[in-house]
């Protein structure tokens, strides 16, 4: 029994970001022919996770330009640019934690999307965004919600249209790129907004720098963390955002064929349930969680990752350890939701 558990939570351990990325199959077949060399290897791996910090620190500042971020952040608030005139990126991204707290959002004319809204906080710092990863970067991705006929609805041609319309807006932009509004500078200054949205100095950052200490209870968390074997996945700048999972790994997480999975893209039946690892930074303040937004509560949201992912069944005091190590992943409000005026 005892042996089945620790199977499991290997089991679990082995599919870190960095194997994954060695492909699955070549693994599988190297470890039928040499088993105790992998093994060996498992075990050291896992023993550098645990003793290495794979988790780093946001940056205190990260470089941008301030001008394009300024017009991005008016862009972002401005519910004109969808359809309706009511949906703005803000509705479903506010500024307080740069998610919404519905399990799915809501855009133009009350419609619902499929999935829950991930925070845009930090998001510059994922290697790909949304949950399948399908857009390759900001820039990319924020064409995406504009033209959803389920968010905001809207042509580019009558985007740019508006935008050429408002004296405001001709300005800011002939200062900023030196010509009249365009789609593609439009999408640049949103992207260049939200490289804005970072969240410095969280406690578990500055724990990580040695500037302060954790809690007991705190650092029990972090333990916890790193030998369920929570850290395999959730690694990286952003505790997640670097890799792609499936949820469900051990015991099978139910499939809904509209799911906006990996399976979606590829439609190979090994990427079903699979998505881009969420960041846990300012976890405490996004719920609901998962790409469904089923998981009410963080204790739900843990309990069941903890069950499909790694086959374990986490304790109340776990839990309590566990959710105070997860509250250390606060950071700072970004300044430019702050101080900084559009
Ligand atoms: C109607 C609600 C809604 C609106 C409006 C909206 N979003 Fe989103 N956003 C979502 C949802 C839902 C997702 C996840 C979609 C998915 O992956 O299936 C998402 C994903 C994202 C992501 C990816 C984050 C990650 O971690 O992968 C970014 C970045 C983002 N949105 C930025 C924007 C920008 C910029 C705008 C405005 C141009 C915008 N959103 C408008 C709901 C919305
Ligand atoms: C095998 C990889 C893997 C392991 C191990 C893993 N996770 Fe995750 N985690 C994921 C994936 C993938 C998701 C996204 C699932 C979804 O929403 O469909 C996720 C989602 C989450 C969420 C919800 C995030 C959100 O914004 O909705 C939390 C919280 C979380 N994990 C914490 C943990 C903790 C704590 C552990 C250890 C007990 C853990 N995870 C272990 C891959 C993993």
């Amino acid at each position: 029994m005892w042996f089945n558990a620790l199977f499991m939570r290997w089991k679990g351990l082995l599919w870190g970001s960095f194997l994954e990325e060695l492909g699955y199959n070549s693994l599988m077949g190297l470890k039928r022919r040499y088993r105790s060399v992998f093994v060996l290897f498992f075990l050291g791996w896992s023993f550098a996770l645990y003793s290495g910090d794979v988790i780093r620190p946001i940056p205190r500042h990260i470089h941008y330009d301030r001008a394009k971020a300024l017009l991005g952040k008016r862009l972002f608030f401005d519910p004109k640019l969808s359809a309706d005139g009511t949906v703005a990126c803000v509705s479903c991204h506010d500024a307080r934690t740069g998610a919404d707290n519905r399990p799915v959002s809501v855009g133009i004319h009350g419609r619902k999307g499929g999935t829950n809204a991930p925070t845009v906080f930090n998001s510059y710092f994922n290697f790909r965004q949304m949950w399948n990863g399908r857009a390759r970067n900001l820039h990319d991705q924020a064409s995406l919600p504009i033209h959803n006929p389920r968010e905001m609805g809207m042509d580019k041609n009558k985007i740019v249209r508006y935008l050429w319309s408002d004296p405001t807006y001709r300005k800011a932009f002939q200062t900023v790129y030196g010509h009249s509004p365009t789609f593609a500078e439009l999408t640049d200054a949103i992207s260049e907004f939200e490289k804005a949205l970072y969240t410095p100095d969280a406690k578990f950052d500055r724990f990580l720098r040695g500037e302060v200490s954790l809690s007991p209870l705190e650092r029990k968390g972090y333990h916890l963390f790193k030998t369920l074997g929570c850290i395999t996945c959730h690694n990286g700048i952003n505790i997640g955002g670097n890799s792609f999972q499936k949820l469900g790994l051990i015991h099978p997480y139910p499939h809904d064929p509209h799911a906006p999975d990996r399976y979606a893209i590829t439609h190979d039946p090994r990427d079903i349930n699979v998505y881009k690892v969420p960041t846990l930074r300012n976890i405490a303040l996004t719920a609901p969680y998962f790409h469904n937004g089923k998981a009410k509560t963080l204790d739900e949201a843990l309990r069941q990752i903890a069950y499909y992912n790694l086959g374990y069944r986490i304790s109340p005091e776990e839990m309590h350890a566990l959710k105070a190590f997860l509250q250390t992943l606060t950071g700072k409000h970004p300044s430019i939701l702050e101080r900084e005026k559009p």
